[in-house]
């Protein structure tokens, strides 16, 4: 059990949350507030200045990672990590990775407050561009910390002509170092995020703690249909080379292969983006260029799901007489979290709250690429309606109150698990 004098404060994490939200770009719609903008600036610098009042030591590594961090007793033990990101996707909500960063804060500020000393170091993250960049990546900061941000990554352009590489050193990174900013195996204890659930699980259950099973691996996909540009009015349906339509056919493709999986594999298939040109109304389009991605919890499943779509894909361009290009954008592995990490957040959370199940993560989340050099430990709290990634995403004070509980819990559970037994917070 825990033994704090002081709980974490609904209020104060709410504060946090609403101040966070106002820092959000004036021309987006919702609470957007996309990576490498102003609003994100503005953001981290919240983020830094309330690090600094929780007593911890703040830096930025070569990814731009925003840390704070507050030392261990013991300098021989690895640290504990905790946060989430605060960027957010075009027309998104207040609580999506800034609810992981705040309640991460609140614990580094109930340790101070009470004056207790963890044997580990403890480290809060604000992970960099945690949702899919204008660049096509996603998890960029943590693909980094795992060894997974390559040279032709960090060349990625914007749609200004910006690459990742400028973008990461304009934010405080130093893309030039990237490859020291990888983690062995072992140099972390644990890496543990509180995130909202983002679907509607916990509150058809009737429950307010998620402790994470499972994340779901992710692979997106870019294609480039290319056909013929022609007059609308003249060009015979026989003769054209319409990419938009060819595009229309993958993009069902897709929903038809996703929606076949059905339960328990529970796969799904998304194209969320399309460009196309010239994009005018009475011209066939010549190019159509769509982001595709597939998740499940299954690898292989993921990995024959990816090349039907892209069969299906060829196949379409071959009967259409177009071309088309494929390139993988991002391959993330689904996770299974490790037993003894899930059997120690469970107990954490039911120490909160009887109101605690397991659950798997149907959203991707740093942890994917944490996964490959610690132990990964997830807390989920209910998403109203199971909404997310849209204006209306909303989870209640009180949640967000017991989450962080659960998180502190857990961060105590890992510190003492290695700690010597008569040093047991
Ligand atoms: C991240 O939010 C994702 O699952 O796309
Ligand atoms: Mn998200
Ligand atoms: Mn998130």
């Amino acid at each position: 059990m825990t033994t704090y004098s002081s709980k974490p404060d609904p209020d104060r994490i709410w504060q946090d949350l609403t101040t966070l939200s106002s820092f959000r770009d004036p021309d987006s719609e919702g609470w957007t507030r996309r990576s490498f903008t102003p609003a994100y600036r503005a953001g981290r610098d919240y983020i830094r200045m309330r690090m600094k009042e929780a007593g911890l030591t703040v830096s930025q590594d070569a990814a731009a990672n925003l840390i704070g961090r507050r030392p261990g007793r013991d300098r021989r033990l690895p640290p504990i990590w905790i946060g989430s990101h605060t960027d957010t996707v075009q027309g998104g909500g207040r609580f999506d990775g800034t609810s992981g960063v705040v309640a991460a804060l609140e614990v580094a500020r109930l340790l101070k407050e009470n004056r207790h000393e963890l044997a580990h170091a403890l480290e809060v993250f604000d992970y960099t561009a945690e949702e899919p960049t204008d660049f096509g990546i996603s998890t960029v900061g943590s693909k980094a910390l795992a060894g997974n941000l390559s040279a032709e990554m960090l060349a990625l352009q914007d749609g200004t002509g910006r690459t990742l590489a400028a973008a990461l050193r304009e934010y405080g990174g130093d893309p030039g170092t990237i490859s020291q900013t990888a983690r062995k195996r072992g140099s972390v204890a644990a890496c543990l995020e509180l995130h909202i659930e983002q679907g509607p699980v916990l509150e058809t259950a009737g429950n307010i703690l998620g402790a994470v099973s499972g994340i779901v691996g992710v692979r997106r996909f870019r294609v480039e249909v290319e056909g013929r540009a022609d007059h609308a009015g003249t060009a015979p349906m026989a003769l054209r080379r319409d990419a938009l339509a060819g595009a229309a056919e993958m993009i069902l493709a897709l929903e038809t292969i996703a929606a076949a999986c059905g339960e328990p594999e529970s796969c799904v298939g998304t194209v969320g983006r399309i460009r196309i040109a010239p994009n005018a109304a009475n011209v066939v389009a010549g190019v159509a260029e769509l982001n595709a991605e597939i998740r499940t919890l299954n690898g292989q499943l993921l990995e024959e799901l990816s090349s039907r779509f892209l069969s299906a894909c060829r196949q379409t361009a071959a009967r259409r007489d177009l071309s088309v290009q494929l390139s993988t954008l991002s391959h993330t592995d689904p996770v299974q979290i490790n037993p003894e990490i899930l059997a120690l957040v469970r107990q954490a959370c039911e120490e909160v709250t009887e109101l605690t199940q397991e659950i798997t993560s149907g959203a991707g989340h740093d942890s994917n690429q944490l996964a490959c050099f610690a132990p990964v430990g997830m807390i989920f709290v209910p998403s109203r309606e199971g909404r997310s990634h849209c204006p209306g995403e909303y989870t209640d004070p009180r949640s967000l109150a017991l989450g962080t509980e659960a998180l502190l819990a857990a961060v105590l559970a890992v510190d003492g698990r290695q700690a010597a037994p008569g040093e047991l917070p």
